[in-house]
């Protein structure tokens, strides 16, 4: 384990489940050598923001009732990130779109969580989507963030079975399962250095030993 742990910064607007995933699988205290050390959430109220203080983890809150517009909020954001110097950005659940004022200052250190196998139905209630196309797979994404939505390289993706049935609470209770899985396990690729984009084609992501045998 490298002696500088690898500085985690999560972006959250809800339940922050996820964020509670990355908290009991890689926060300081288990040695993994990743410290989330800054969440911050676009809405005061975001329950997610009680589990980053019940673990003495720092909290901000940039609301986008405080700005004129998209852009300038994410000013506002990228700052308040910057300040935190992370080696990785993690939107979990972060309900707002980022444009190139943020996702600009961080160039390929923004990871994004989607529940559904991208690029089956991306934006909003992907798991609605899902159940209203009947299809018998989806799934979970973790891709890098660009300024189109859900559009960015996949970097870990898992299937998901839809059920004969399945509800809206069935369905996202067998997805919320895996992304408590894989977006820890992905953010653990990133903290081991072996995530790599092919400068040649920026779409293949090769996760570490793979890209020597391509
Ligand atoms: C997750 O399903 C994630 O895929 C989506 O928003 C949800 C956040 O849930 N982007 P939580 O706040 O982590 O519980």
């Amino acid at each position: 384990m490298s002696e500088k742990p690898f500085r985690i910064v999560v972006l959250i607007s809800g339940s922050g489940s996820n964020l509670q995933a990355i908290l009991d699988e890689l926060h300081v205290p288990h040695g993994t050598g990743a410290e989330c050390v800054l969440v911050v959430s676009s809405h005061a109220e975001a329950a997610g923001l009680q589990r980053a203080e019940a673990v003495g983890v720092a909290t901000q809150v940039v609301p986008m009732a405080d700005h004129p517009n998209r852009e300038a909020r994410d000013d506002t954001l990228a700052q308040v990130v910057a300040e935190a110097d992370p080696d990785l950005v993690v939107l979990a659940g972060f309900m707002s779109i980022l444009t190139a004022n943020f996702l600009g200052r961080f160039p390929d250190r923004v990871i994004n969580l989607h529940p559904s196998l991208l690029p089956s139905f991306p934006g909003v209630d992907a798991i609605g989507q899902a159940l209203q196309w009947g299809v018998k797979i989806t799934g979970v994404t973790v891709h890098f963030a660009e300024v189109e939505v859900d559009a960015g390289p996949p970097v870990l993706q898992e299937a998901v079975p839809v059920r004969y049935g399945d509800d809206q609470a069935s369905l996202t209770a067998r997805i919320r399962e895996i992304e408590h899985r894989l977006l820890p396990a992905a953010i653990r690729l990133f903290a081991d250095g072996v995530v790599t984009r092919d400068p040649g084609d920026r779409r293949q992501v090769s996760i570490g030993s793979e890209g020597e045998l391509g």
